[in-house]
């Protein structure tokens, strides 16, 4: 007979657990055979002792396997999905979704919700009057057919597993270890139907991976645990050292989408690494034969409006208001707004993203428990970014609230999370790997 004592021991030697001894554990848990202590000395054990590839992957599997896996065979062609790590001012999937849509590739798209200092694309989606996220399977699967596109909820019965255990993982100090981040996202993205998977693995201030090795062995561990599970599985590294967009907020993130959809942003970070990955998803979904292809379809659907159109089409599918697109002055609008001038001249640094999310936070944007309710409309839009300089006076951000006296915390938050000095440093690349696995066979 197993017994979760030993396998808590063995992982604390440094062991390797089996398929069937991950298993019984996962199983267990699921079930409420095995208790919370137990699973978090476990845990605990992981992150010392760590996994290899191949148990990554097994713990992957039964997760998976702890519930259901959506059946996307009715949508014809080849189902590629896109997941970022979680960051600030991470607005691709609006950006992409419609113009990945747009130039021809199925996107069904399941997403979450904001929690901590990060967004969720589902709060962003559901700042637009009307629309709605929760859409039953078959009518998710209808509206891909229809129009290509759909971004919805993700349903409480896909790995049952990662909820129970991301909930221990995140009060008992055991959510950064690379196999159980690898396995957690893999373990979703495997349940939600992906044929094939581009990863977008965030590095840098305001992300889960702070230094460019830790962010590259996740990456490379969840492309493997893709590759080994039969999913053709890219990764792109991508810098989170300063917010990806210059809105933070949920209308102010779809604001910042529609502004670059319809052509109003013509540079910058959120466009750049939205039309990479957007590349990479039409070169997985064999759209295109490389990326460099991908991208010049990206931009020519989005220089027709063509991807605008799709979002407009996106919207009005889940019963939003799709004039939106047009007149973004129907998104929700805070009362009152509010520059933060800089008490010093000289060089944006560094930017801290976790401390602007939490700024964010303080004004009503996030949830620090599942159950906070959001302001749509409240938020912030960075003025500065890093390398640019700044004189005395000049504004470092402007506010968006509608109770001015949260001002106070934000202001003092968002002013610790710039550095200023004398002269600018050296740029940051945007995009620091590129990591791939050999070909697979098909599953
Ligand atoms: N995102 C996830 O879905 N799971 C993790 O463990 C970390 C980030
Ligand atoms: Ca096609």
């Amino acid at each position: 007979m197993m017994r979760v004592l030993d396998l808590i021991l063995k992982k604390k030697q440094g062991l390797y657990l089996t398929r069937e001894e991950l298993q019984f554990l996962i199983q267990g848990y699921v079930e409420n055979r095995i208790p919370d202590y137990q699973m978090s000395a476990f845990l605990m054990a992981v992150c010392f002792a760590g996994m290899t590839g191949d148990e990554t992957g097994h713990l992957t599997d039964v997760m998976v396997h702890s519930g259901k896996v959506l059946d996307l065979s009715d949508l014809p062609g080849i189902k590629v999905d896109k997941h970022s790590t979680g960051g600030v001012g991470d607005t691709t999937t609006l950006v992409l979704a419609p113009l990945v849509a747009a130039a021809g590739l199925r996107v069904a798209k399941l997403s979450g919700r904001g929690l901590g200092h990060t967004g969720g694309t589902l709060d962003k989606l559901e700042s637009i009057p009307g629309l709605t996220t929760s859409v039953e399977t078959e009518q998710f699967i209808r509206q891909v057919n229809e129009i290509g596109v759909a971004v919805a909820a993700q349903t409480g019965d896909l790995v049952p597993a990662d909820k129970k255990l991301y909930a221990l993982r995140d009060v008992t100090a055991t959510v950064d270890c690379v196999p159980l981040i690898a396995s957690s996202i893999m373990s979703k993205k495997i349940a939600s139907g992906a044929d094939r998977i581009v990863l977008d693995t965030k590095c840098g201030s305001g992300a889960f991976m702070k230094k460019k090795e830790d962010a590259v062995l996740l990456a490379r561990t969840m492309v493997e645990i893709g590759e080994a599970m039969g999913r053709q599985t890219i990764a792109l590294v991508t810098d989170m050292d300063q917010p990806l967009g210059n809105y933070i907020g949920n209308a102010l993130e779809v604001l910042e989408a529609i502004e670059i959809l319809t052509g109003k942003i013509t540079g910058g970070a959120l466009r750049e690494v939205s039309l990479e990955l957007g590349a990479q998803m039409l070169v997985l979904g064999e759209e295109v034969p490389d990326a460099r292809a991908g991208r010049r379809i990206l931009e020519d659907v989005l220089t027709s409006g063509a991807g605008a159109r799709k979002l407009e089409q996106l919207i009005e599918a889940q019963k939003g208001n799709p004039r939106v697109v047009s007149d973004p002055s129907l998104l929700p609008q805070a009362a009152h707004r509010e520059g933060l001038p800089s008490r010093v001249e000289g060089y944006v640094q560094a930017i801290d993203a976790e401390a602007i999310g939490r700024a964010t936070m303080v004004l009503g944007a996030g949830r620090e428990r599942k159950e906070d309710v959001i302001d749509p409309a409240v938020g912030l839009v960075l003025q500065k970014r890093c390398n640019e300089s700044i004189r005395a006076g000049e504004s470092l951000v402007t506010f968006f609230t509608n109770d001015v006296s949260r001002l106070v915390a934000a202001r003092k938050i968002a002013e610790s999370a710039f550095k200023i000095g004398p002269e600018p440093l050296a740029d940051r690349p945007l995009i620091h790997e590129k990591i791939e696995g050999g070909t697979v066979a098909s599953h």
